[in-house]
């Protein structure tokens, strides 16, 4: 007996493209993308985010697709399940946990950004956001708002708002994703995505139509901003700059969703009748059109009409999305409008990702332990309410936010993506991948990826992750040779450790050790389950069975 039980499935291709896009298209598209693009100068930043799409970004997409629906095929639906399925024992499964621990503890911090993004939203249409013409007014507006200068103010009585804010929108998340698949994520996805690209475009077209709205700066005009954000500048020397490429290449992941565990289990639903090939790039094309042509256009120009190429250089991407750009709708015309319109954007494009974060951990309490929808959604939505009340308390500067999205929402990011090219190329085998891949595709992938996702995508995944580690963690100086160990390192390990990012550090391990136990139990099911035959493996393959 094989593992094949009843799993839901997606209703439609075009249900999964919309699922597969909402994953992709999130904060990352319309806050991150903007706020690295213009710190590294766009154009040379531009260079090395493509060069990434092409190396890793597609191929670990496609890659992502085919060994969901191989192990999907193989009654699979959880990431553990996934490795078990592809890597065998013991290991396998283990591997596997990356892929619910990393959507599961992004989740955590992802939430709280979205509730920021509701509240704004809200604030603008009951007229709360009219707090002049000043910079320093939103900057502690949010500050407050998200408790940035106290560690347990958004708990206080009379600060609560966000919290509120924030039990609004993880109910919603649970909503639907106890809704299950059809009914819950694609529903919705089918009805958010487009929504969300309207309201990019009346924003986009609010935006340019702007042109040069102070006469006595004619430098500041709508060209130029869009030239600001858009124009190569030196790039020889900016793209000598390993920490651009890390950048792009960090960019790539988070905005694709890749290497997160998410379209790995999305893929599983899938049948060996849907062209994945097809699906993966109308996904990954209509997130680069979100995040290029619309969140590209967006933010950085109109704050630089408004601002100034001094108003928007060295903000960050909290900095621009949540004080920087609330000022400059306060400038233009009808301030509530645009400003609620924005935001409320933001906040779908956030759900429609949360979303996605959290199907991984169902589907493994579902299928590794048994249990049912109710106590899946129960249990999950402890877990990830417990950590999230963990980094909403430890809100100053955001440390518990910073520390997680650091170790987890990047390192652990590679490590997961690495996994999954190398299982791809190496371990199901670049030829049997590559049939599995074109199962019901009438798209064909280009031969030239054979060579890039065999060789390529590994090495510059490992070049990246070196240099992150040499530069990022070790805080490598290459003109001086000296290592000058990186503030979240110094947080854990220096002379004055942060206890904030200790204890945050802490808990990541709890919620991996956690489903690590989870996942030996799942192993020993699937091993009963299969009446102790030997777990398939690409060597020991299940024989090919119709579902
Ligand atoms: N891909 C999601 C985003 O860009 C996580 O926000």
């Amino acid at each position: 007996m094989d593992r094949r039980g009843k799993t839901e499935n997606w209703s439609s291709r075009l249900g999964v493209i919309f699922a597969v896009s909402g994953s992709a298209v999130g904060l990352g598209n319309f806050l991150r993308f903007p706020g690295l693009a213009a710190q590294y100068g766009s154009g040379a930043f531009m260079i090395a985010y493509f060069i990434s799409l092409i190396l890793i970004g597609i191929p670990i997409c496609w890659a992502e697709w085919t060994l969901g629906r191989y192990a999907g095929q193989r009654g699979y639906n959880s990431s553990p399940g996934i490795f078990h399925a592809l890597l065998g024992r013991p290991l396998g499964k283990y591997i596997g946990v990356l892929g619910v621990v990393i959507p599961v503890v992004i989740y955590m911090y992802y939430v709280y950004i979205e509730a920021w993004c509701l509240g704004y939203a809200w604030y603008y249409v009951n007229g709360q956001m009219n707090l002049g013409g000043e910079v320093e007014a939103y900057g502690n507006f949010w500050s407050s708002y998200v408790g940035a200068t106290e560690n347990g103010l958004t708990f206080a009585r009379d600060q609560n708002q966000v919290v509120l804010f924030l039990l609004i929108v993880f109910t919603l998340n649970f909503i639907i994703i106890y809704r299950g698949l059809v009914k819950g994520i694609e529903f919705f996805c089918k009805f958010a995505m487009p929504a969300l690209i309207v309201l990019a475009l009346v924003t986009l077209v609010r935006v340019l139509t702007l042109g040069t709205p102070d006469p006595g700066k004619p430098e500041q005009s709508l060209l130029n901003g869009l030239g600001y954000m858009w124009n190569p500048g030196d790039v020889g020397t900016q793209l000598r700059n390993p920490q651009l490429w890390l950048a792009a290449a960090g960019q790539i992941f988070f905005s694709l969703s890749v290497g997160f565990g998410v379209i790995v289990t999305y893929a599983s639903y899938l049948s060996e009748k849907d062209d994945i090939v097809l699906s993966g790039l109308t996904a990954s094309s209509a997130n680069e059109f979100c995040e290029v042509a619309l969140g590209g256009m967006i933010t950085v120009p109109a704050a630089f009409v408004f601002l100034g190429a001094a108003g928007v250089a060295g903000q960050g991407t909290f900095a621009l999305g949540f004080k920087v750009l609330p000022l400059v709708f306060s400038k233009m015309p009808s301030p509530w409008l645009f400003g609620s319109v924005f935001f409320f954007l933001l906040f779908l494009a956030a759900v429609t990702s949360s979303l996605s974060m959290l199907q991984p951990g169902i589907a493994f309490l579902e299928e590794g332990l048994g249990l049912g929808r109710k106590q899946s959604v129960a249990l999950l939505g402890l877990l990830t309410g417990t950590g999230c009340l963990f980094v909403v308390y430890h809100s100053k500067d955001l440390k518990a936010l910073d520390t997680i999205d650091f170790w987890v929402g990047t390192f652990l990011i590679f490590v997961m993506a690495s996994v999954i090219i190398v299982s791809f190329g190496w371990i199901l085998g670049l030829k049997k991948g590559w049939v599995e891949a074109h199962k019901g595709a009438e798209l064909r992938i280009p031969g030239f990826f054979k060579l890039i996702i065999k060789y390529l995508s590994p090495l510059y995944l490992l070049t990246i992750f070196v240099f992150w580690v040499l530069f990022n963690v070790l805080g490598w100086d290459y003109t001086t040779g000296k290592f000058t160990p990186a503030a979240y390192v110094l947080d854990l390990v220096g002379p004055e450790p942060n206890t904030v990012a200790r204890l945050s550090l802490c808990w990541v391990a709890v919620v991996i050790v956690f489903f690590m136990i989870l996942s030996a139990t799942a192993g020993r099911r699937w091993d009963n389950q299969a009446g102790k035959r030997t777990v398939p493996t690409p060597a020991n393959p299940l024989p090919e069975e119709p579902r």
